[in-house]
C-alpha cells in the first residue's frame, strides 16, 4: 500500500505544529535557557493529592468510572464544576471535553464548513489556528492592542469579507493572559466586542485556560458571563475551560458551556471522535473540587510564579534597549516583546539559539500570510530564577 496517495487532500496539506519543531530544534544543546515552550511548572502538580484522589477514585468508584461513560461529561464533575463557578447554567449547556483543544476541535467541526471564514486575533494561540486550519476554515486575523482587539479593524474586516460574499462563523478570542500576547481584555473591550458580535450574528468562542492563574489586580467576567449578566443572556458565546495549567495537561480535562443545541451536537460528534472523556481523570478533578481543594491549589500556584513574572519583567527593565517594548501581564505564563520595526525575530532566533536561549518567534503565532516579524514570545513559568536574569542578559546583547 502506498500511503502517501491514499492520504485525503486536507490530511496531505495539514501542518505540524511549528512551535513544536522550534522547541525539539533546541532539545539537545546543553545549557540552554529556554523561554520556548508553554509548559507549566512540574512543581505546581498536585500530585500528592491527586494521588491520593485516583486512588480512591479507582477503588471505591471503579465499576463506575471504569466503565464507558456518557459523551456529555461526568454528571458529578458538571455539578461540581456548576458549583465552583456559581453559574446559572443547565448542565445540558456544558460539555467536558479531552482538553481545550477538543474541545475546540468540536466547536470548530460543529460550525466550520469549508471555505468558512473564522476570525481570530493577530497574534492567536498557534494550536487552535491549525484545528480550524485542519477544518478548511478561510482564517482572517485582526490585530490586538493593550485592551484587546482593534474594534475598528475588526469593523473593517468584516465588512470587507461581507462585501465579497464570505460567510464569517464566529471569532476566536483568548480574553485573559493571551497565549501569545500577554494582554487581558479591558471590561470596555469586552462589552464593544460583545454588543457588535451580537448585532453582527458572529459567534464568539472564548479559550480560557488562563484567568484563574491571576497575581495581582482584579478579576475581569468572561465573555460569557457579561452575556448573561448584561445583553440578555444572550448565546453567542460559547466558553472553553481547561484546566492544563491548573491540575497539569497530562490529565486532558476541560469543560465548555454554551448554547444548549449547539452543545448538543459537539457532544453527539465526540461520541463518534472519542466515546466519552476519559472517567476515571474526570471523576478525579470533581473530588478535588468536592474536598475544596481547588481554590487553595490555585492560590499555591499563584503564589508559586509570581516571583518569577517578577523576575523577567525586572530582568527586561534592566537589561532592554529602549526600542523594544513588552507587556506587563498580571498572570498567566507568557510576554509579547516587540522589537524595533524591521528586526526579525525568526532571524534573531537563530542566533539566540547559538548563544543558548530560546523562545518562540512572533511569526509563528499568525495564520499564513499575515505574520508579523518583529515580536516574540517568552514563558517565564519554565525556567530559575537565575536563568531568567541570565537568558534575558543574553537577549538582550544580541538585540543591542
Ligand atoms: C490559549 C490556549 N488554548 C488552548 C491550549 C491547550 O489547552 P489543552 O491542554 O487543554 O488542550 C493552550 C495551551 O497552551 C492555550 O494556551
Amino acid at each position: 500500500m502506498h500511503y502517501p496517495s491514499a492520504f485525503s487532500p486536507v490530511t496531505n496539506k495539514m501542518k505540524s505544529s511549528l512551535i513544536r519543531e522550534l522547541v525539539a530544534s533546541t532539545k539537545n544543546i546543553p545549557d540552554l535557557i529556554s523561554f520556548a515552550g508553554g509548559f507549566p511548572a512540574p512543581a505546581t502538580f498536585p500530585k500528592e493529592e491527586l494521588a491520593k484522589i485516583f486512588q480512591e477514585v479507582v477503588s471505591t468508584e471503579g465499576s463506575d468510572v471504569l466503565q464507558y461513560g456518557a459523551s456529555e461529561g461526568d454528571s458529578i464533575l458538571k455539578r461540581e464544576l456548576l458549583k465552583w463557578e456559581g453559574l446559572e447554567l443547565d448542565p445540558g449547556q456544558m460539555l467536558t471535553t479531552v482538553g481545550a483543544t477538543n474541545g475546540l476541535y468540536l466547536y470548530g467541526r460543529a460550525l466550520i464548513e469549508p471555505g468558512d471564514v473564522v476570525l481570530c486575533e493577530a497574534p492567536t494561540f498557534l494550536g487552535t489556528l491549525v484545528v480550524f486550519d485542519a477544518l478548511e476554515a478561510d482564517i482572517h486575523s485582526i490585530p490586538i492592542d493593550d485592551e484587546g482587539i482593534r474594534m475598528e479593524l475588526l469593523q473593517a474586516k468584516v465588512e470587507e469579507l461581507r462585501r465579497a460574499n464570505k460567510r464569517i462563523k464566529f471569532i476566536y478570542v483568548i480574553p485573559d493572559f493571551h497565549n501569545p500576547g500577554g494582554i487581558s481584555y479591558s471590561l470596555e473591550r469586552r462589552r464593544e466586542l460583545l454588543a457588535y458580535c451580537i448585532e453582527q450574528n458572529i459567534a464568539i468562542v472564548e479559550d480560557n485556560p488562563y484567568s484563574r492563574l491571576r497575581f495581582s489586580g482584579e478579576a475581569l467576567p468572561t465573555f460569557l458571563r457579561l452575556a448573561q449578566q448584561e445583553f440578555d443572556g444572550s448565546d453567542v458565546v460559547t466558553e472553553v475551560v481547561s484546566f492544563s495549567k491548573i491540575l497539569g495537561p497530562g490529565l486532558r480535562v476541560a469543560y465548555v458551556k454554551g448554547n444548549r443545541e449547539l452543545i448538543t451536537k459537539m457532544v453527539s460528534w465526540q461520541q463518534k471522535v472519542n466515546i466519552t472523556p476519559d472517567c476515571v481523570s474526570q471523576r478525579v478533578v470533581s473530588r478535588f473540587l468536592e474536598k475544596g481543594l481547588m481554590n487553595p491549589h490555585i492560590s499555591r500556584i499563584c503564589d508559586h510564579y509570581r516571583p518569577y513574572l517578577n523576575q523577567m519583567l525586572q530582568q527586561l527593565q534592566l537589561n532592554m534597549p529602549d526600542s523594544v517594548t513588552w507587556t506587563k501581564p498580571e498572570g498567566g505564563i507568557f510576554l509579547w516583546l516587540t522589537l524595533p520595526e524591521g528586526m526579525n525575530a525568526d532571524e534573531l532566533f537563530v542566533k539566540a539559539r547559538d548563544k543558548k536561549v530560546s523562545f518562540i518567534p512572533g511569526s509563528k503565532f499568525y495564520p499564513e500570510g499575515q505574520e508579523k516579524f518583529n515580536t516574540l514570545r517568552l514563558n517565564y513559568t519554565f525556567s530559575t530564577m537565575e536563568q531568567i536574569e541570565t537568558g534575558v542578559q543574553r537577549l538582550a546583547s544580541l538585540i543591542k
